[in-house]
């Protein structure tokens, strides 16, 4: 089911200076700057690997203001890991079987998400603790 790790979101204080660091760090490569209203956020995508299975990320997130999931996750925990994303082949049958598992879904139909992805968010208390993202790339066509 679950293809790959897409990426890796890790919620920052400050955009700019969290690009920085990973660029001088690790020598990573924005690929992709979004804003989302929707969700709360500026993002920032840079690419840390290619695979057969397709692409790897980091994704750095910074909340528009407090009032927003990243805002207070930041109040809550600091900077830090806030989710991780599994690529998959096929979100909707993903989310079928994964819901009948018993797994409470935060998006029980599929969104827009970075870079024309369709993504949904299942609900960290029931993954140990882990809010966790699935991933569908967008198709060829
Ligand atoms: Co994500």
């Amino acid at each position: 089911m679950l293809t790959r790790i897409d990426h890796v979101g890790i919620a920052c204080h400050n955009l700019e200076a969290a690009i920085a660091f990973y660029e001088s760090t690790f020598g990573l490569v924005v690929v992709s700057r979004e804003r989302s209203e929707q969700q709360g956020v500026r993002e920032a995508m840079l690419r840390v690997a290619d695979a057969p299975a397709g692409t790897s990320y980091i994704q750095l997130l910074e909340p528009l203001g407090p009032d927003t999931p990243v805002g207070r996750f930041l109040a809550r925990h600091g900077e830090g890991v806030h989710h991780v994303g599994y690529g998959v082949t096929d979100i909707s049958a993903a989310l079928a079987s994964i819901g009948a598992a018993g797994v409470r879904l935060i998006d029980s139909r599929p969104r827009h998400g970075s870079m024309g992805a369709s993504i949904a968010f299942l609900h960290p208390k029931d993954v140990g603790g882990v809010l966790t993202e699935l991933v569908q790339a967008p198709g060829p066509g």
